[in-house]
């Protein structure tokens, strides 16, 4: 027997797919695995009219009530070296893989330009609709172009770099949600790519592993090390990795704080412009390791917030909320949140 090219749940309970492990229902659920179906199952009369929404691997999303209407899940699978032109490399990924197992995959074919990347919870899909970033990278640093089906034009697309409108934790997707369902990535890798081994901790990681000459790998495991020791492990302790994004201020306004708290962690961010440590402003304004009832403040790092067990999306968005009001006051800066609000 073959298998459907889509799965629909009706009533789905969302909290085994959402790794701030937020309880609440899907209307309508769609497991996809085939992603030429798409246009198909939106011209169905009984969603044609619904809104639709996309959730992926679940690790970068807050669900804030019930979703009504059609919640779509790619369960695509699918990886392979599209191109060889010299040293560079097209490695085309289905949407429905994961993003370590293929950063994993990459390396062990030979491949650079994944490995700051690693250990980033979620699906290659979700991976451009917040352009996933670490230690120094981000995936528009190595995208080539995506795949996807245009809901508003009703038509297929591939979009390049330049058309997915990437900035910091931010895209084109992100913008327009719900007009573009992205079924497959295109990522440019090389055969020897330059390591980038400048953001702090890297190198000491490295020292501390005794590697004197760094690959890809080696950077990749350093990498796995530092998120391993810093970040909760969504598995052992609920949460959506960094649920602010580092604020970006005036150059004016950074050095005014600077002056006044020298250990502010700042990174400049184009003209004029200077991004601040968030985690660090919410550490200073006294609230790391804060908890109301089952929402709460990482202890190990003030960017995550967690859920002790029955913490729902309001929750989390009334501390959030407090956070927010906490740092505003104490340093004049408004924190934006990270995760897609569901
Ligand atoms: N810091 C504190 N207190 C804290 C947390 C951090 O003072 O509780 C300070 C650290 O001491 C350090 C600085 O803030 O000096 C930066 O910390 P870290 O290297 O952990 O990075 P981050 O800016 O807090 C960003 C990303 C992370 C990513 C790391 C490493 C955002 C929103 N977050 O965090 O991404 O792993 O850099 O590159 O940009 C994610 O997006 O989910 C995520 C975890």
């Amino acid at each position: 027997m073959s298998t459907p090219a889509y799965t629909l749940i009706e009533q789905a309970e969302l909290r085994e797919r959402n790794s701030l492990r937020i309880s609440a229902r899907a209307q309508h659920l769609a497991l996809v695995h085939d992603a030429a179906v798409l246009p198909t199952l939106f011209a169905d009369p009984r969603f044609r009219d619904q809104p639709v929404r996309v959730l992926g691997g679940g690790s970068n999303v807050l669900i804030a009530a019930d979703v009504e209407g059609l919640l779509v899940h790619l369960d695509t699978r699918g990886r392979h070296i599209a191109r060889q032109d010299g040293d560079s490399v097209r490695v085309e990924v289905a949407a429905g893989e994961n993003w370590h197992e293929l950063v994993l995959w990459s390396l062990g074919q030979g491949l650079s330009g994944l490995e700051n990347l690693s250990l980033i919870p979620g699906s290659v899909g979700a991976a451009p609709i917040q352009n996933i970033g670490a230690y120094g990278v981000e995936l528009c640093d190595c995208l080539h172009a995506v795949t996807a089906y245009d809901r508003q034009q009703r038509e297929w697309v591939e979009l390049d770099r330049n058309a997915c409108a990437f900035a910091y934790r931010d895209s084109r997707f992100k913008q327009e949600p719900g007009r573009f369902l992205l079924t497959a990535v295109t990522l440019a890798l090389a055969r020897k790519r330059p390591l980038r081994l400048d953001y702090a901790g890297i190198r000491e990681e490295l020292d501390a592993m005794a590697v004197s000459q760094p690959d890809a790998s080696a950077v990749s495991r350093a990498v796995i090390r530092l998120r391993k020791r810093k970040l909760p492990d969504p598995a052992q302790l609920a949460n959506a990795g960094s649920f602010f994004k580092n604020p970006v201020v005036d150059a004016e306004l950074a050095a005014a704080l600077g002056q006044r708290h020298p250990a502010l962690p700042r990174w400049p961010a184009g003209a004029g412009q200077i991004k601040l440590g968030a985690g660090w402003l919410i550490e200073a304004a006294g609230c790391k390791a804060y908890r109301s009832g089952d929402a709460g403040v990482a202890p190990g790092h003030a960017l995550v917030l967690v859920n002790y067990g029955a913490a729902s999306g309001a929750d989390l968005l009334a501390l959030a909320g407090q956070i927010q009001q906490q740092v505003a006051t104490r340093f004049g800066v408004s924190l934006e949140t990270e995760p897609v609000l569901l």
